[in-house]
């Protein structure tokens, strides 16, 4: 029987690149055969980034209709010279996930609601493909968080029958998956920021830089962690909060640093720009190994990351540090790049919706129960 193949796209909150992949499912087989990397245009990620600043646009509809336009015809372009590229005609995927780019995402709002842009129509017609999308609002719909959605996938493609693993994935935002093993029971959720303020920092402080992060933590490695303002940002209520959780920008921005700051009694900008970084750096590292220690049933030996994070040997350690019993292995290990994992999920949600089977995990997201996610546009 030949596999099946499907398109994964995935944009994250740092809005580093589209990553592209293509996967071939059969049976319970899940193979990876191409991935790509597709910066954004610099225009693209100016609008997108104020669109996730509430009240920076005047008629801000008209500037979402454009962006949500916009961005499929980016994603529809990237795909088509992909798809080229790879000698694959648009017959031979069955569908493309596509995550779309996160502008909100407030699960605590009442109602809860989360909002990822990118025509999905649009990205249909442009390519000739099946694309299914909008997975996170049916779970928002059941009182779930949306959030994290690849817990599922982690345990479809990461679990073992022997023992418990955890894997962490450093995005924008962090978040984990503990897969038990024998036993039932995958837990998940956001542990709170990564990326998103360390890049927030990092350009705010090399704004015309080449690099839109600090690659391999050289910035960072110049600095000293400032206790204060670490306590000050730890003692933020959504730490201490326990799963289902999830955040975003639109809790963890370069504002909550300058009000975390003042609680110092010194503005964010009198501090030492290294000395911020590295202080961000710490704060990753400590929110998650305390995340780790307070809500996981237990802490795997070994544990697993992706995401772009994998790729800074600061924050690497700065995790070894504060999880010193610990091991941390990329997902390289597992037979799986760390930069592909989310979009690999996508494509696999995709192939989910066909098959009617559910993508959320109820005791991840704390929606009322398992459910097809994502809606379907015919091209
Ligand atoms: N060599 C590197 N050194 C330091 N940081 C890196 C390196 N490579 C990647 N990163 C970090 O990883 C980020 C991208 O990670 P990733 O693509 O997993 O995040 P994302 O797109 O926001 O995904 P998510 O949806 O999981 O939040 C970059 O913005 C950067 O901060
Ligand atoms: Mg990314």
């Amino acid at each position: 029987m030949a596999a099946d193949l499907y398109l994964g796209l995935m944009s994250g909150t740092s809005m580093d690149g589209l990553d592209m992949v293509v996967v071939a499912f059969e049976e319970h087989q899940i193979e990876l055969l191409h991935h790509r990397q597709c910066p954004l245009p610099d225009e693209l990620v100016e609008r997108l980034n104020l669109l996730c600043q509430p009240q920076t646009l005047a008629d801000e509809l008209h500037h979402y209709a454009l962006a949500d336009r916009a961005f499929a015809e980016f994603c529809a372009a990237a795909v088509s010279q992909f798809l080229a590229d790879l000698q694959l005609a648009h017959t031979d995927i069955c569908a493309i996930g596509s995550h779309g780019q996160t502008v909100r995402h407030a699960p605590s709002a009442q109602p809860s609601y989360t909002l990822q842009l990118g025509d999905a129509n649009t990205l249909a017609a442009l390519t000739g493909i099946a694309v299914v999308a909008d997975f996170r609002r049916k779970d928002i719909a059941l009182g779930g968080q949306g959030a994290p959605l690849v817990p599922a996938f982690h345990q479809a493609l990461f679990s073992s029958s022997e023992q418990p693993r955890a894997i962490l994935n450093l995005g924008g935002i962090a978040n984990v998956t503990w897969l038990p093993g024998p036993a039932t029971g995958v837990m998940g959720f956001d542990t709170g920021p990564a990326n998103t303020l360390l890049d927030g920092w990092f350009r705010r402080c090399h704004p015309e830089a080449p690099d839109s992060f600090d690659r391999h933590g050289a910035f960072a490695a110049q600095g000293e962690v400032q206790q204060e303002l670490l306590e000050h940002c730890l003692a933020d209520d959504y730490f201490a909060k326990p799963p289902p959780k999830s955040t975003g920008r639109d809790d963890f921005n370069l504002t909550w640093l300058a009000t975390r700051a003042q609680l110092t009694g010194n503005q964010l900008s009198e501090f030492n720009p290294a000395d911020v970084q590295a202080t961000l750096i710490e704060l990753t590292a400590r929110s998650v190994a305390q995340a780790m220690t307070n809500w996981l049933p237990n802490l795997p030996e070994t544990l697993f990351v992706c995401g772009g994070g994998a790729y800074n040997p600061l924050l690497m350690s700065a995790l070894t540090a504060a999880l010193p019993q610990c091991h941390w292995h990329s997902t390289a290990v597992l037979g799986v790049n760390p930069q592909h994992v989310e979009a690999m999920a996508f494509a696999w949600l995709a192939r989910c919706y066909l098959k009617k089977q559910p993508g959320n995990l109820p005791a991840v997201t704390g929606a009322s129960r398992p459910t097809v996610l994502g809606g379907l546009f015919l091209p």
